[in-house]
C-alpha cells in the first residue's frame, strides 16, 4: 500500500508593521483611495516588512513555528521547498539560506520553487511525493515573500502595488499514521501563453542583455498585470481545477468543511465560491488584513482557520490558487 503524507503542523509570520489604504492613499503620485481598493479587492490592509527584514527571516519564523506546532525539532527536519517570487538574490535560491539559518553547519537538501501564487501547492505536491516515495521523512514547505521593495508607488503601477503584502507560512509534511488519510489528490496546471499577463520583465537573460539603464527608465523591474485577463482566467480556471481534483478523488462539494482560497482578490474567491456552490462560512478569507502574500497565503490561511477554530482533526480541506505564468491548481486533503 502506498504511504500516505499529511499537514502535521503549520506556522505564520507576518511583519509587524501595518499599512493601510488610508497610508496608501496619502502617497500622491498614486492617486490612489481606500474606497477604489477596498470595492474592487477586498483588501483594507497589508504589512511590509521592516528595511533589515529578509524574505529568510520571515520563512525562518514561521517555519520554526511550523516544526514546533507538527512536535518535532529542527533536527527531525529532512528536506526544504522554499517557495517564492520575490527571493533575498537573484541566485543562489532562498532555500539555502533559509537551511543556513535553520540548521548551520546540518546540511539538507533544499528545492526553490518558482510558480508565483501557486508556489505553495505546486511545492506541498513535490512533498507529498517525497514523503510517499519514502525518500524523506519530513519536508519543510515554506512560502515567503517580501513583495513591498519592488512595487511601482506611482500611477503606473497602483494597479498592481495595492495588492500586495509581505509575509511567510509554512508546514511540515510527514507520514501520516494508522489510518488517516491524509493528502487525497491535487491537480496542477501551467499555460505560459499567458506568462507575459502579469510578469516581471527585467533583470533578463532574453533578447541579449540583463539589465539596462532604457529598462530601468521603462520600469521594467517592476511588475506588470493585465488584471482583467488575469481576473477572468482565474475565476474560470479555479472552479474547472476544483471539479478536477474532486472527481480524482471521488469526492463532491457537499464533503468539504474548509475551503482555503489563494488571496488575490476578494471577489474573485466569492464569484468562485458561488459557481461552486460553496456555503460563505465554510471559507476563510485573509485578504482584508494580508493582501496578496503569494506564495505564504495559503499556509497563512490554515494558520487563521485555526485561530478562528475553523479547522479540525480530519476534517476535508480545499486548497486552490491561481496565479502569474498563468499556473494554477487544487488539492483534497484531511487535515
Ligand atoms: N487606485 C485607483 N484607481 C486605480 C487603481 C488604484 N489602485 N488601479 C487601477 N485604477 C484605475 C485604472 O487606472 C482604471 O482607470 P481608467 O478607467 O480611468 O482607465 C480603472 O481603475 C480600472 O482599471 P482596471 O485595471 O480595469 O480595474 P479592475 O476593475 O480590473 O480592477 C484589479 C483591477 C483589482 C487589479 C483586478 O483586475 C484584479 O484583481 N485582477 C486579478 C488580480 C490577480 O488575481 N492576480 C493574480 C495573483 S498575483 C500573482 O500571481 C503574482
Amino acid at each position: 500500500m502506498t504511504k500516505k503524507a499529511r499537514i502535521l503542523g503549520v506556522g505564520m509570520y507576518v511583519p509587524e508593521r501595518i499599512v493601510t489604504n488610508k497610508e496608501l492613499e496619502t502617497i500622491k503620485e498614486m492617486e490612489t483611495t481606500d474606497e477604489w481598493i477596498k470595492t474592487r479587492t477586498g483588501i483594507e490592509s497589508r504589512r511590509y516588512a521592516s528595511d533589515t527584514q529578509t524574505g529568510t527571516d520571515l520563512a525562518e519564523i514561521a517555519s520554526r513555528e511550523a516544526i514546533k506546532n507538527a512536535g518535532l525539532t529542527p533536527d527531525d527536519i529532512d528536506f526544504i521547498i522554499y517557495a517564492t517570487l520575490s527571493p533575498d538574490y537573484y541566485f543562489p535560491g532562498n532555500g539555502c539560506f533559509l537551511q543556513d539559518q535553520l540548521f548551520g553547519d546540518r546540511t539538507v537538501g533544499a528545492l526553490d520553487v518558482r510558480n508565483q501564487c501557486t508556489g505553495f501547492l505546486y511545492s506541498l505536491t513535490i512533498a507529498n511525493s517525497m514523503i510517499q516515495s519514502c525518500f524523506n521523512k519530513h519536508v519543510l514547505v515554506v512560502g515567503s515573500e517580501v513583495h513591498s521593495r519592488a512595487l511601482d508607488y506611482t500611477k503606473d503601477g497602483r494597479n498592481v502595488a495595492v495588492l500586495f503584502g509581505d509575509g511567510a507560512g509554512a508546514a511540515v509534511v510527514g507520514p501520516a499514521q494508522d489510518d488517516h488519510p491524509g493528502i487525497l489528490a491535487s491537480a496542477l496546471h501551467s499555460e505560459g501563453k499567458h506568462a507575459k499577463d502579469l510578469w516581471l520583465e527585467c533583470p533578463s537573460n532574453a533578447e541579449g542583455r540583463f539589465m539596462t539603464y532604457e529598462d530601468i527608465d521603462a520600469k521594467k523591474h517592476y511588475p506588470k498585470m493585465n488584471g482583467r485577463v488575469v481576473f477572468k482566467h482565474a475565476v474560470t480556471r479555479m472552479v474547472e481545477v476544483v471539479n478536477e481534483v474532486l472527481q480524482k478523488a471521488n469526492k463532491s462539494i457537499s464533503d468539504i468543511q474548509l475551503t482555503l482560497f489563494h488571496q488575490a482578490n476578494l471577489r474573485i474567491n466569492q464569484m468562485v465560491a458561488t459557481h461552486l456552490g460553496l456555503p460563505e462560512e465554510n471559507v476563510v478569507n485573509t485578504i482584508m488584513w494580508s493582501g496578496n502574500t503569494t506564495a505564504a497565503t495559503l499556509p497563512i490561511c490554515m494558520c487563521e482557520a485555526i485561530k478562528q477554530g475553523k479547522l479540525h482533526s480530519n476534517d476535508l480541506v480545499l486548497l486552490c490558487g491561481f496565479g502569474a505564468g498563468f499556473t494554477w491548481g487544487a488539492t483534497l486533503l484531511h487535515w
